[in-house]
Formats: C-alpha cells, sequence, structure tokens
C-alpha cells in the first residue's frame, strides 16, 4: 500500500464525532453534532461535526478538516506525529510510511536549551549542588520532584555555562539571543533553576529562584525570545494536557511552586499563569486543557484580584469557572503542606461557581444602611445573575437576596427579568455579527460550487475533464487539478481524505477549506453543473479581453495591433 492508501485507512477507522468527542463535549442536533470550537473564543457551539461526511467546519472563524487536522490542531502538531498518534489507536502500523521530517529553523535554540538543562541538572547533584538541595528539602522538595520537574542549578562561577558553550562552538551572539548569555557571562548565577517549556514539552527557558539569603530578585525568567514568549506559555500546560482530559478539569493557579506542590498530592492536572496579567493565547490554551477550570490562586488580596479578573476572561469565553479561596496567608503550596491532601481534596470538591464568588465579593464594603448604596448592591447583584445561564440557580439566588435585603421577591423578579431581556439581546447582537458571511461574487460562487461538486461526485470530475473547464483565477484551477489527480490516482476522492492530501499546500488548503465551510450542499444537477461552467466560462472571457485590451495599448506594430483587435471583436461576439 502506498502513503495516501494507509493514511486514508487510518482516517476511515476512526470515527470523527467519538474522536471530537473526546476532546470537546458534542451535542447532536439533527444529522449532525455540535460544540463548542476550541479553535477560537467560542462561546456558543459553533463547531458542527458531520458523521457522514467525517468532517468538522466551525461557521464562526472557519476552521474545518478531518480528525488529522484535529488533532495537528489542536495539539499543535505536524502531520507526521499526527499520523503517529492515530496509527497506534487505530494498531495500523506506519512502518512503510515515508514523511520527511520538518526541521525547524529553531532546532538548534532547543538543543542547545536541552544541553543547559542536563548541565543544570547536573550540577544539584554534584557536590556545588549541597546548600541548595538543603534549601529544597527544608521546603520539602526531594530528589523525587527534582527529578520529576528536571530543577537544576546555576553555578557561582559565572562563566561556567558559556565556558561550556564555547567549546561546543556555539556562537556568543546568538546564545545571548536566546537568553542563556547576557554581557558574556552566564545569564543565571547561584540559583535554583526550574526550566520551562512551550506547549509541546521542549524546554525553552529558565525561572531562577534565588536560595540563599541574598536581596536580589526572587525569581529570573528568560527574557523573550524567538522560542520562550512567557505570555503564551502555561507552566506544566504540556504535563497536564492529558491528565486534564481524563479529570475533565483543571486546576489553576500562580506560580510554579503552587504547582510542582500539587503534584506531590497526585494533582498533575494543575497548571500556573507564572505571574502575569491573563492573555488571549493562555485562555485559548486553558480552554484546550478543559472547559472545565478550578481558579485557585494565592489567598492575599492581589490574589483575590486576580481571580476576579481571570474568572470573568475565562467565563466570557465560554468556560466554566469554579473557585478556591484560601487564606489571606496562603497559597496552594503553603496549603497542602500544612493540611495535606485530603485537606485539598476537600477543597476541591467543595470549589464554588464563579458567579456565586463574584455575587459574595459584591458585598463587600456595602453599607447597608444607606439606601442608595443597598439599592446599588441589589442591582449588582441581579445583573450579575442575569448572566447565568441556569433557571434553577438564579432562583436560589433570588430567594437569598429576597432574605438579605428584605424586598420581595416579585419585585426582585421583575428588575432580573429586564436585566435577562437587555443580556438576550446582547447575545443576538454578538450572533447576528458572528454570520456575516464575506460576500462572493458571482463567479467566485460557481467555483466554489463547481469544486464542491467535483469532491462529491466522479461525474462532475468527467465532465471537468472531458470540457476542460478551466479556470483563471490559478488557486481554484490548481484546486481543481488536484482533485482530478487524486481520483486518476486513487479511484475515488473523498472530502474528508482529501484534506490530509493538501497538508502541506497551505494556499490550497485554506481555499479549500472556505469551500467546504461556505455551504453545506450545492445542487449537483447537470443543469446546474452547465450553470456554474457557463458563469466560469463567461468570467474568463472577460479576462482574457481585460488582457487584450491592455496588449492592444501597448502595442504599436500596426499589423498586430489590428489582429488584436481582432481576437477581441470575436470574443466580444461569444458573450
Ligand atoms: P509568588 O511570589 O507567589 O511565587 O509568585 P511562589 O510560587 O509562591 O514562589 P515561592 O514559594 O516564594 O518560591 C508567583 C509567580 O510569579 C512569578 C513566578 O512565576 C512565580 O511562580 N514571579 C514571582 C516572578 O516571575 N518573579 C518574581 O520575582 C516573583
Ligand atoms: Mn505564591
Amino acid at each position: 500500500m502506498n502513503n495516501q492508501n494507509v493514511i486514508n485507512e487510518i482516517r476511515s477507522k476512526i470515527d470523527i464525532v467519538d474522536f471530537i468527542g473526546e476532546y470537546v463535549p458534542l451535542i447532536q442536533k439533527g444529522k449532525n453534532f455540535f460544540g463548542v470550537c476550541p479553535f477560537h473564543n467560542d462561546t456558543n457551539p459553533s463547531m458542527s461535526v458531520s458523521r457522514d461526511k467525517q468532517i468538522y467546519k466551525c461557521f464562526s472563524c472557519g476552521a474545518s478538516g478531518n480528525v488529522f487536522t484535529f488533532l495537528m490542531d489542536y495539539e499543535h502538531i505536524d502531520f507526521k506525529e499526527a499520523l503517529k498518534i492515530l496509527a497506534d489507536r487505530t494498531n495500523i502500523s506506519i512502518g512503510n510510511v515515508h514523511i520527511d521530517k520538518k526541521t525547524n529553523k529553531y532546532d538548534k535554540y532547543y538543543d542547545v536549551y536541552d544541553l543547559a538543562n542536563k548541565f543544570y541538572q547536573n550540577n544539584i547533584n554534584s557536590s556545588f549542588g549541597s546548600k541548595a538541595k538543603e534549601y529544597l528539602k527544608s521546603r520539602g522538595i526531594d530528589d523525587k520532584i527534582i527529578k520529576e520537574f528536571g530543577i537544576g542549578l546555576s553555578l557561582e562561577d559565572s562563566d561556567s555555562l558559556t565556558k561550556l558553550l564555547k567549546n561546543k562552538n556555539y556562537n556568543l551572539v546568538e546564545l545571548e539571543n536566546i537568553g542563556l548569555i547576557s554581557n558574556g557571562h552566564d545569564a543565571y548565577i547561584n540559583r535554583i533553576m526550574f526550566p520551562l517549556h512551550d506547549i509541546n514539552g521542549r524546554t525553552v527557558g529558565f525561572s531562577g529562584r534565588i536560595y540563599d539569603n541574598s536581596n536580589l530578585n526572587k525569581y529570573l525568567n528568560t527574557k523573550e525570545t524567538v522560542i520562550f514568549k512567557k505570555g503564551e506559555c502555561l507552566y506544566n500546560y504540556h504535563i497536564a494536557k492529558d491528565y486534564a482530559r481524563r479529570a475533565k478539569f483543571v486546576i489553576v493557579m500562580e506560580g510554579f511552586m503552587d504547582v510542582i506542590r500539587a503534584s506531590t498530592i497526585d494533582y498533575k492536572n494543575v497548571v500556573a499563569l507564572m505571574g502575569t496579567a491573563l492573555t488571549k493565547e493562555q485562555i485559548s490554551l486553558i480552554k484546550k486543557l478543559s472547559q472545565n477550570v478550578i481558579l485557585c490562586l494565592d489567598g492575599d488580596n492581589p490574589g483575590q484580584k486576580a481571580m476576579l479578573n481571570v474568572g470573568n476572561e475565562l467565563e466570557k469565553n465560554g468556560l466554566k469557572v469554579k473557585v478556591i479561596v484560601l487564606n489571606d496567608d496562603d497559597d496552594p503550596d503553603t496549603f497542602i503542606l500544612k493540611n495535606g491532601k485530603e485537606a485539598f481534596d476537600n477543597l476541591v470538591e467543595n470549589a464554588i461557581n464563579y458567579s456565586d464568588y463574584r455575587i459574595n465579593n459584591l458585598k463587600k464594603g456595602v453599607n447597608f444602611n444607606s439606601d442608595l448604596e443597598l439599592s446599588n448592591y441589589i442591582n449588582n447583584v441581579l445583573q450579575e445573575t442575569s448572566k447565568i445561564n441556569d433557571e434553577i440557580r438564579r432562583e436560589i439566588i433570588l430567594k437569598k437576596l429576597a432574605i438579605e435585603v428584605n424586598i420581595s421577591y416579585n419585585t426582585l423578579e421583575k428588575r432580573l427579568n429586564e436585566y435577562l431581556e437587555m443580556e438576550s439581546q446582547k447575545e443576538e447582537q454578538k450572533e447576528e455579527k458572528q454570520q456575516v458571511k464575506t460576500k462572493l461574487s458571482l463567479y467566485d460562487k460557481a467555483c466554489y460550487a463547481f469544486i464542491y461538486c467535483m469532491l462529491n461526485s466522479s461525474k462532475v470530475i468527467n465532465y471537468y475533464n472531458r470540457n476542460n473547464v478551466s479556470m483563471v483565477e490559478k488557486a481554484y484551477r490548481h484546486l481543481a487539478s488536484e482533485i482530478y489527480y487524486y481520483y486518476t490516482k486513487y479511484g475515488e476522492v473523498t472530502i474528508a481524505d482529501f484534506y490530509t492530501y493538501l497538508t502541506d499546500k497551505a494556499e490550497l488548503l485554506e481555499l479549500y477549506n472556505k469551500i467546504i465551510s461556505y455551504e453545506s450542499s450545492y445542487d449537483t444537477s447537470d443543469k446546474a453543473i452547465e450553470d456554474y461552467v457557463k458563469v466560469i466560462n463567461k468570467y474568463n472571457e472577460r479576462q482574457e479581453i481585460k488582457r487584450l485590451n491592455a496588449l492592444v495599448k501597448k502595442e504599436i506594430d500596426p499589423i498586430e495591433k489590428a489582429k488584436i483587435a481582432e481576437q477581441i471583436r470575436l470574443l466580444r461576439i461569444g458573450e
């Protein structure tokens, strides 16, 4: 069997609805299944998955594809890696399939980070590391954890790593650029080194912690480089992703000491924001871990403030958020150290809904004896309540509020309904905005339709060949000819398999995506096909006339000029 056949066989063995359902909850509506799209900041289920066609498409962001493209985009892996994972899943051997390994222009940076990482880890286990180990031990971090998280040590000698890398012929300017060397010396001196990973688990930076009584910054982080963007990382993402998917929730903490501590009591589905404001990229990473998030930030004031902001951002992006509130002087690390696993299990089990937390927070500092403050408070609570998509929970909040502020339930309900009305108007406007499709010209529509029909019917492919259908726009022409080529080589074309065939042809894949997600069905009758082709040919002619007109203007030789003019005239008659 050749490559494409093996690839198609693997694809056909995995049902796309089951597969995507493992990542995103899907609900059946009619023939198709719908879920929240993981490829943009979706709140309503915009992604449809078709069992018939074995493809998915998002009506909002236009993402579409088959099981391979889903896995590649979701996990940020290349085709080869996706193929390997799905081959394992189907027990189909890909031993003979040859796919060129893509080399990455940053490979050498990953290699040097790997080397630095090994060097630091070696140091901590050498005689230089005894003081650092003592410090870690005093914080309850033993050798097993040191190994698990790749914790290392940079030396007091400020040239040790520089020398090592110099001897290996690394370029010093490049080493400065990627943050390992600073002003000709090691960037990190005498710090406990925590490696930071990208989403694929490659070491791309470090955070170095002081461990003696030095009064330098507690942590020193790698600067922004071509391979390290702090705002695009979540600490422990690469480990947490499998655990979070299995546990069906993810816990978000502030610092990496918190994550490391949580892992000692078997919470591996945990990531840390690492002290930055939440970014768009981090939101989409969290979304990929799970739809269900438990926020457990530090108990102090900044931590609680961050919890309100982060929770709000996450809920706005369609995630279900719960929170754990710690005492003012605790962070997850100290809480777990003091109270142990069972106590933390308890907190996780009893985590409260973010909206309840938010409403509870509204009470802070309100003077209930002031009519104005009280009515503001009531309005704020009702406004928050109107955002909750659960009638029962709304009623519970309303009942409690009625007792708390001594106002009749009916009065509160009336006001709540006004807010609910406003909310639903906002939603409608949002949906309308999402549904504005790019308007296509008649010609583009005809090309879309014709190409789509080629994918669905060998009759149309034969028509294409027999009538020499050609499209002046290069991308359309190429896509049609690829479909024809694929058909002649493999005997049939399916929409799902053709995605994989286009994997390396980015421009065509983009167009293909657009065509697949534009409409879900086209008229494939003979008459319709002929109409599409008529539109295409007419456009071709007009383009040709335009081209000749430009030519005729430039031509100086009167005989040649007349010849072209005649050509134009003939084309015009045809029109
Ligand atoms: P914390 O100060 O809460 O750190 O900052 P921590 O995890 O509790 O660390 P320990 O227990 O004192 O060792 C939370 C996160 O903010 C970032 C780090 O990523 C840290 O994990 N941070 C903090 C810095 O980058 N630099 C700093 O100087 C401090
Ligand atoms: Mn902390």
